[in-house]
């Protein structure tokens, strides 16, 4: 039986930083997507020989890595140590060991049950892995496919991966037309009390009661885990459906990859004839630490999670009624690399949507002790145009946030500034990762600097900039 092979050996890889410029080049037909590496973000090509041959010619050239797979690839995979704030990284720390640790564990096979996570298993790895490209914070790995499933479930602490897809994307840059709203919405923005009225209701006691739901801290819901494979991530994505419903909003259940939970996708109609939307997310998935089956995900990414059902939770409370299309979206398969939300914003891409302005949440509620609330903003990813909206928003109606830049890249928002849509994310700290437990099967709602307040000064932020960039009208 021929294995589903992406490319045979001898193929080349060509890992170099990203710059709109690369893609005036041949190399646009063979872009497989950038990938972070705690810094920097770098695009990874697949070129034949003929187009490496002519671009490497080109000054661009010098700063790319080049690697030749000696043997077949099936999956690629991109691994990256994530920007984390130096408190988090113990004296004993290295990248380098936990990287090699990381390498014997992908090469030893391994079963490890648990009850909640049946596919925690590391499947017979026969083929081995090849490693293509290292630096001191990140690798690009081939895998089996086997081995591409659960390799987030092998990874130290701090790392993560993406799996690179299976076929070349596009590079749509965003059109200066999208732009032009966002920058219409900015001119015209001011402090509107209605707006705060509305944003103000938002509940904390509410999104303490749906966080402990989702994290399985109420000892109700039975949720484990809400890593993509995981029963408990099938329980949460039924519950997040019926509660969006609840709010007057009509929701799909959208499968994107065979084993993996599915997006929850929820739409509330505009009251005018429009196709412009506006999609606000969060990713509902999760990871425990290295070994157990507990993924509470209580700030990675319930917090998100909960900010978006508060917003649903309000609009219907406020009996809001929008003048664009309004989506929200509670992604899965983050974890492994974006994988639900690349598959929503390609079929968004297609259906040729118009998406005015997307903002995902991932993290929002860890504060450190002795730091005000804030709010972090992506410094490379996204639409600065975007960026800039929702940090002035921040300043009128969640003046309490210091909102600054973050090196903490890239949630689902990086699928659809891939796909040419206008995007940013919102995040708990203007720097690197500061929360201990990220990653951790001890990442819960009920602990030291989980803080439902700043999660709500978010989430106001995230509705003002819905009901500015959407338009609205109130019934109740
Ligand atoms: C969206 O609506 C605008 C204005 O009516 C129209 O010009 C545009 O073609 C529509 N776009 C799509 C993709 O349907
Ligand atoms: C998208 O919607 C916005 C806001 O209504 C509109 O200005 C713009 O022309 C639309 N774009 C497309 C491509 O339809
Ligand atoms: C938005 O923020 C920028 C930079 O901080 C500032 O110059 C501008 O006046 C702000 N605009 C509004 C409408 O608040
Ligand atoms: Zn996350």
């Amino acid at each position: 039986m021929v294995a589903n092979v992406l490319a045979a050996a001898g193929a080349i890889l060509l890992v170099t930083p990203f710059s709109p410029a690369l893609f005036d080049s041949c190399l646009l037909a063979s872009y497989y997507g950038n990938y972070n590496d705690g810094q920097t973000t770098n695009s990874v090509f697949m070129p034949d020989a003929a187009c490496l041959e002519s671009w490497t010619a080109q000054a661009l050239a010098s700063s790319a890595f080049i690697a030749e797979a000696t043997q077949d690839i099936q999956q690629l995979v991109w691994v990256e140590h994530k920007a984390v704030d130096p408190s988090l990284m113990t004296a004993t720390s290295s990248f380098r060991n936990e990287f090699d640790g990381f390498l014997q564990r992908l090469s030893t096979p391994k079963r490890v049950l648990g009850r909640d996570q049946e596919v925690l298993a590391v499947p017979e790895n026969k083929m081995g892995y090849e490693l293509l490209y290292q630096t001191p914070t990140a690798a690009l790995l081939s895998v089996s496919h086997g081995t591409a499933r659960t390799i987030d479930t092998i990874l130290p602490r701090f790392w993560k991966s993406s799996l690179v897809p299976s076929t070349a994307v596009g590079f749509v840059p965003v059109p200066v037309d999208a732009v032009k709203h966002v920058k219409r919405v900015l001119s015209t923005l001011r402090f509107n009390p209605e707006v705060a009225a509305v944003v103000d209701s938002i509940s904390v006691p509410q999104m303490i009661n749906d966080i402990r739901f989702l994290t399985g801290e109420d000892g109700v819901s039975g949720i484990m885990s809400r890593h993509s494979f995981a029963e408990g991530s099938r329980t949460a994505a039924s519950w997040l459906k019926a509660r969006f419903e609840d709010t007057g909003a009509t929701c799909e259940l959208q499968p994107f990859l065979l084993g993996f939970a599915p997006n929850v996708v929820c739409a509330y109609p505009p009251i005018v004839d429009t196709n412009a939307t506006v999609l606000l997310s969060a990713h509902y998935d999760s990871r425990g630490s290295f070994g157990s089956t507990r993924a509470p995900g209580g700030d990675d990414d319930g917090s998100g999670t909960m900010a978006i059902l508060a917003i649903a939770r309000t609009i219907k409370r406020k009996g809001v009624k929008f003048h664009s299309n309004v989506q929200l979206v509670a992604f899965a398969g983050e974890e492994q690399g974006l994988l639900g939300s690349k598959a929503y914003a390609r079929k968004l891409r297609e259906e040729d949507a118009n998406i005015t302005v997307m903002i995902q949440a991932d993290m929002l509620a860890y504060r450190a002790a002795g730091e005000p609330p804030q709010l972090g903003l992506p410094e490379t990813i996204g639409t600065p145009e975007v960026t800039q909206l929702v940090a002035n928003v921040s300043a009128i109606y969640s003046p309490e946030l210091r909102v600054g830049y973050t090196a903490a890249c890239c949630s689902d928002h990086q699928s659809f500034h891939e796909q040419g849509f206008p995007a940013t994310q919102v995040f708990e700290r203007a720097g690197p990762i500061a929360d201990p437990m990220y990653h951790n099967s001890g990442d819960l709602s009920d602990r030291e600097g989980y803080d439902f307040d700043q999660v709500k000064s978010i989430a106001k932020v995230q509705l003002a900039t819905l009901l500015h960039s959407a338009g609205y009208e109130l019934s109740q």
